[in-house]
């Protein structure tokens, strides 16, 4: 069987875009072949550390995961629900990876160079290092898919590259996860997602923002959210086009009406070509917007805590024995056992 696999980090309250770029993906993945696949939906509870370490991780784990369930995640046998920090091979693992990555390499990840863009000095070592974790998190469970944001393939591609490397040098170890084109496909996109920052939508919408207005959190309230939507820049051009280099505020626009109203990108922009009005296009999507998170606002609060920890609990277990043999095989191909 192959394994779908992904995590979000919980330090922050997850934005639109986390939703749209994982957890939503992953949920319609899971529903469609948790029967034919094992699907591992882990809490990244050591990335999430690296951005502030304000002791109280562990009760954001219910909420993280509290998130598919309101998308619609199925309970299965073949779903497994963990924490990075209850299975040690992930560190385990990291730190053998760490001994065939490369400083050239891993001082080309973009989010490594955005992050520390207010002094290398003074980052920390962890987000240099981030990107070796995220390959354990992957090779550990074999992942042939991972369904991430756009922001992430980078990440993919460097844990191809370690895999391979390690392959290369001391045998046939690692599944390599599928290429980014392969995951893109395999999500339902002929590319991969970045949701647009509302603002200013050159950029990524990211949670660790400042600026309210340029983020929608799963958390906000449907009004406040329907008019963050009618504030987005948009532009002058008077058309209604999927253009990101042109019109990347409107085509972000289409973009998250697209997938929201679970329909393709292309019948999206066909309904809207030849409308003029801004101002419409805007209520609509603000209306979808704030109609989402009515009901998985709803849908959210009304999941039980207990369901989450007896399926941690299974998963815990099965999690450990799955990466516990694969670490062995790794110990065993670099000498250490
Ligand atoms: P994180 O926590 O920053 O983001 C979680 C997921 O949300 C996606 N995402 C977006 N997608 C589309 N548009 C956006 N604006 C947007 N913003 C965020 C991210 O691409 C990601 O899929 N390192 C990872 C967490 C991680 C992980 C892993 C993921 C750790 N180990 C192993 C997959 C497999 C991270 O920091 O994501």
């Amino acid at each position: 069987m192959e394994t779908i696999l992904t995590g979000v980090r919980i330090n922050d309250e997850p934005t639109l875009g986390n939703f749209l770029g994982a957890i939503l993906p992953m949920t319609r993945l899971a529903e469609k072949y948790h029967r034919t696949h094992k699907i591992n939906v882990f809490v990244p509870d050591l990335h999430s550390i690296i951005s502030d370490i304000d002791g109280e991780m562990s009760q954001n784990i219910l909420r993280g995961l509290k998130y598919y369930y309101a998308a619609g995640l199925p309970t299965s046998d073949n779903i497994l629900l963990y924490r990075q920090s209850y299975v040690p091979a992930h560190s385990e693992l990291t730190w053998i990876l760490n001994c065939i990555a490369t400083m050239g390499e891993m001082g080309r990840m973009i989010q490594y160079k955005e992050k520390s863009e207010g002094g290398r000095d003074s980052a920390n070592v962890a987000i240099f290092d981030y990107p070796v974790l995220m390959a354990a998190d992957i090779l550990l469970y074999s992942a042939k898919y991972v369904p991430v944001g756009e922001d992430q393939f980078q990440h993919l591609e460097l844990t191809r590259d370690l895999a391979l490397r390690f392959n290369n040098r001391f045998g046939e170890v690692f599944t390599l996860p599928s290429t980014t084109a392969e995951q893109a496909e395999f999500m339902g996109l002929s590319s991969g997602l970045r949701i647009r920052d509302l603002q200013n939508p050159e950029k990524k919408m990211s949670k660790s923002n400042p600026n309210a207005n340029a983020k929608i959190l799963l958390s906000d309230p449907p009004e406040v959210a329907y008019k963050k939507i009618m504030s987005a820049t948009t532009d002058s051009l008077g058309k209604i086009d999927y253009d990101m280099f042109n019109q990347p505020g409107i085509s972000n626009l289409l973009q998250i009406l697209a997938l929201l109203t679970n329909t393709t990108l292309d019948d999206v922009t066909a309904r809207w070509a030849g409308e003029d009005s801004y101002g419409v296009f805007k209520q609509t999507v603000a209306t979808v917007v704030a109609d989402f998170l009515t009901d998985f606002q709803a849908k959210y609060n009304s999941v039980p805590d207990s369901v989450i920890s007896k399926q941690l609990e299974r998963g815990q277990i099965a999690a450990n024995q799955i990466a516990e043999a694969k670490l062995l095989e790794v110990q065993q191909a670099v000498g250490l056992r």
